[in-house]
């Protein structure tokens, strides 16, 4: 929280002397990714600076009078073809899904540097902007701009910074001490866990170096033009990169000063809830549990077999279930179970008793 003031702070002394213009690039679309972001850039057009993003997720709040939103909400659909949800699974290798996240990835950074809307803003010679923030994952292409558009850059994170930007920042990263987000390791490892992260992170080093980032530089020269620098110098020029982790629930590890938490950044202030979910809550007399995969993947998709056993286990307990369920019924439902497509995630976390997720 301390870190986050900071940063408010640190806007507020810029605002003071001028405001600055700031150009925003958050490609990923998933709802929890982009909700991060929105706090962000809601705050700092506020606070009285020019902001433009880019964004699969607009606020399209009219009130808000110095943000400008170019909706790329289209590319939801991208994100459902390379089946995000499924290539992420479990049961299969890492040196497959790295390299298919980077596939989802160059085709969403296509889409946005075609965008015609923001071929307008990168081309136009006139239009200079104070601070590019981009969204950090995996891929640096949209970093880019930053050397196109001679603007400093900072990297922005709704989780944690993997492999290859700890690496950009020039933060130590022994594989040994510490796993990755996308290794299913946390807390202190075995030593064949830490084998396992050594290999991960040697192949991490190969595959990036010599496929992914130049590919990537490919496809930022096939639309900028080649008068920028190679992108692995300019994923390294990051000024500032910003995470969301939280030492609750992530092992802490050493950053270098450049690397900052930002911790709790999509947390907003509290709402009533809707009526229909308030009685439900009062009326379960034994508390309420509260199952949901996320807004990534659905629980629709799971398979029967692993439905079949939470149903049978639900319905044996006296308590409400809560089931973020992404369709109108679910067979066999027990009794106690409730559905719903979506929920107030926020609002509903207080008057839980146990909450079923994942990490
Ligand atoms: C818009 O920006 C101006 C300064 O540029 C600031 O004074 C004003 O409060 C901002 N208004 C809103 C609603 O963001
Ligand atoms: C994209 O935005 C349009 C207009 O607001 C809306 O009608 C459409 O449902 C949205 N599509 C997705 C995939 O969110
Ligand atoms: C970009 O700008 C250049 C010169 O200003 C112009 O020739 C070119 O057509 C523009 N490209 C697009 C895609 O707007
Ligand atoms: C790094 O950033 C500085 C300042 O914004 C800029 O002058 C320099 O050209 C950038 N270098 C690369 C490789 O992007």
């Amino acid at each position: 929280m301390d870190k986050f003031l900071l940063l408010i702070e640190l806007f507020s002394v810029i605002s003071f002397s001028q405001c600055a213009r700031i150009l925003g690039v958050f490609q990923m679309p998933t709802i929890s990714h982009q909700s991060v972001f929105q706090s962000l850039w809601k705050e700092l057009s506020l606070r009285g600076h020019t902001v433009t993003v880019i964004t699969p997720n607009p606020l399209k709040d009219p009130s808000l009078i110095n943000l400008t939103e170019i909706d790329i909400n289209y590319t939801y659909e991208i994100m459902e073809r390379h089946g995000f949800q499924f290539f992420m699974s479990k049961e299969l290798p890492i040196y497959t899904k790295i390299p298919r996240i980077f596939s989802l990835n160059y085709e969403l950074s296509e889409e946005i540097l075609k965008n015609g809307e923001f071929i307008k803003l990168y081309n136009n010679s006139n239009e200079k902007f104070d601070l590019i923030i981009a969204q950090t994952y995996v891929c640096p292409i949209m970093y880019s701009l930053s050397a196109k558009m001679k603007a400093p850059i900072i990297g922005v994170s709704s989780m944690g910074g993997w492999t290859g930007s700890h690496f950009a920042m020039g933060n130590p990263s022994p594989p040994s001490l510490y796993s990755e987000m996308f290794l299913p390791y946390n807390g202190e490892m075995s030593f064949y866990e830490r084998f396992c992260s050594t290999l991960y992170y040697l192949w991490t080093r190969y595959f990036l170096t010599f496929e992914a980032i130049p590919k990537s530089d490919k496809i930022a020269r096939k639309y900028l033009g080649n008068d920028i620098p190679y992108l692995g110098e300019v994923e390294k020029n990051l000024s500032v990169l910003f995470l969301t982790t939280n030492p609750i629930l992530y092992t802490p590890r050493p950053t270098v000063p450049t690397i900052i938490s930002l911790q709790q950044l999509h947390i907003k202030p509290k709402k009533a809830l809707p009526s229909d979910l308030q009685n439900i809550l009062d009326d379960a007399k034994e508390g309420v549990i509260y199952f949901s995969l996320g807004s990534n993947v659905k629980s629709i998709n799971m398979p029967e077999r692993i439905r079949n056993v939470l149903i049978e286990a639900f319905n044996e307990l006296p308590y409400t279930i809560l089931w973020k369920w992404e369709s109108d019924d679910l067979p066999d439902k027990p009794k106690n179970v409730i559905i719903k497509k979506w929920l107030p995630q926020q609002d509903v976390l207080g008057k839980l008793i146990v909450i079923i997720s994942y990490l």
